[in-house]
C-alpha cells in the first residue's frame, strides 16, 4: 500500500471528479482509487494544483493508503526475465500482431531463451493469447512460413481486423502480413467507381475484400493455395461481399490469360515472382489500366529498373510508372511497388 494525497467525493459525483482530475492531469494512475463508505477516494499527483476544483464539485482534500496498479512493461526488453544482461540488446523491439497471435522474430543468440521471449510478450499485451516464433523464412509457392509455439494457447488460427474488415487466417497454412495494411489502404483509396479489379495473388483476401467492401466494385480474387482459398471464401462471406468478389482457386496465369482486356486494375502482390506473371497481367488489363506490381529489390530505383526492363522485353511502354517503398525487409532489401499505367 502507498500513502498519497487524495480527493474524497460523494459516490454520485465520483465519475465527474474522476474525469476532471484526469483532464487536469492530476489523477494518479499508478494507484487504484477506492471506496470508503459512501465516498470515493482518488489519489492525486499535486494537491496544490487542485485550486477551485474541490469546492466546485463538493470534494475534499485528504490523505489515504492505496493499492498500487501493477504497471505493464512498455517494451519487450523491460518485460523479459531470465535473459542474461549481455544479450538484452538482442531482444527485438517489436513483433507482429495478427488477431490475438503475436509473431516474433527470434535472433539466433536468443534461441535458448525463446520461451522467455514468449512469456514477455504475453505479459506486455493482454489481448495476445498465442505467441509464435518465426522458424524460417516465408518460402515456397504458397509463401507460407513455419512457426514454433512460444507461449499461450497452441494454435495458429485467428481472426484479424483490418481497415473495417475481418479476416480468418491460419498462419501455418496461408500467407498473411499485417504490415501491408497501410499499402492496402493506399490501393483501396485509388479504386474508382465502375472499375473492375483483378487481384492475382489474393491470399486470404485482404486487398480484394477491402476493395469490394469500401469501393463497391467487382473484384476477381485468384489464389492457388487451396488452404488460403478456403479462408478467402470464408472471408468473402464474413465481410458480406459475395456479390462483388469472385474467388477463383487456380493459377493466376491461366485466369489472366483467359480474360483479355477485362480489368481496369490488376494487383500483383507476389513480391518474389510478380514479374514472371507480367505477360498474362498485361493481357488481362485493358488499355489505360493500372497495375500494382510488387517486388523485392535493393532500392526503389532497382525495382523501377527491373519493372521497366521486363515491360520492354514484353514490348510495352507504360504511359506512367511510379515506384515507392512498401517496407524494409532487411538492411539491404525492400519490398517496393510499381504503379504502372498502360
Ligand atoms: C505474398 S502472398 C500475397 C497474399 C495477399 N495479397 C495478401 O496481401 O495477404 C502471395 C500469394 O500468391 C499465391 N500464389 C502463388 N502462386 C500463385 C499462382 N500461380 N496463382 C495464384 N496465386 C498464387 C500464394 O499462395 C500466396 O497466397
Amino acid at each position: 500500500m502507498v500513502r498519497s494525497p487524495c480527493v474524497s467525493v460523494g459516490r454520485e459525483r465520483a465519475e465527474r471528479v474522476r474525469r476532471e482530475l484526469l483532464r487536469a492531469g492530476l489523477l494518479r494512475t499508478d494507484l487504484r482509487p477506492r471506496r470508503e463508505g459512501e465516498r470515493v477516494l482518488f489519489p492525486v499527483t499535486d494537491p496544490g494544483a487542485l485550486g477551485g476544483l474541490l469546492g466546485d464539485l463538493g470534494a475534499e482534500l485528504t490523505w489515504s493508503e492505496f493499492e498500487e496498479v501493477p504497471r505493464r512493461p512498455r517494451s519487450l526488453r523491460e518485460a523479459v526475465e531470465g535473459i542474461p544482461e549481455e544479450l538484452l540488446n538482442e531482444v527485438p523491439s517489436s513483433f507482429d500482431v495478427v488477431g490475438d497471435i503475436a509473431v516474433i522474430h527470434i535472433p539466433p543468440a536468443l534461441e535458448p531463451y525463446a520461451a522467455e521471449l514468449g512469456r514477455a510478450v504475453l505479459k506486455m499485451s493482454p489481448s495476445i493469447r498465442v505467441v509464435l516464433g518465426e522458424a524460417g523464412p516465408v518460402s515456397g509457392e504458397f509463401r507460407t512460413r513455419e512457426y514454433v509455439h512460444l507461449a499461450g494457447e497452441r494454435r495458429t488460427h485467428t481472426v484479424h481486423r483490418e481497415n473495417g474488415c475481418v479476416f480468418e487466417v491460419d498462419l501455418a497454412r496461408a500467407y498473411f502480413s499485417p504490415r501491408l495494411s497501410g499499402e492496402r489502404s493506399r490501393v483501396v483509396s485509388m479504386v474508382r467507381e465502375g472499375e473492375r479489379v483483378l487481384d492475382m495473388f489474393s491470399g486470404v483476401g485482404p486487398f480484394a475484400i477491402q476493395i469490394a467492401r469500401h469501393r463497391g466494385v467487382p473484384v476477381t480474387a485468384v489464389e492457388l493455395n487451396p488452404d488460403a482459398y478456403r479462408f478467402l471464401v470464408r472471408n468473402v462471406a464474413l465481410n458480406r461481399v459475395e456479390r462483388l468478389v469472385e474467388a477463383v482457386n487456380e493459377d493466376a496465369r491461366r485466369v489472366a490469360a483467359s480474360r483479355p482486356s477485362a480489368y481496369d486494375r490488376v494487383i500483383m502482390n507476389h513480391p518474389s515472382a510478380s514479374l514472371e506473371f507480367l505477360r498474362e497481367a498485361l493481357i488481362a488489363a485493358r488499355e489505360g489500366a493500372t497495375l500494382h506490381v510488387y517486388g523485392f529489390a535493393s532500392s526503389v530505383a532497382d525495382w523501377e529498373w527491373k519493372v521497366r526492363s521486363r515491360l520492354e522485353e514484353l514490348g510495352r511502354v507504360p504511359s506512367g510508372l511510379t515506384v515507392r517503398k512498401v517496407r524494409e525487409v532487411s538492411a539491404s532489401r525492400i519490398i517496393a511497388v510499381a504503379d504502372v499505367t498502360l
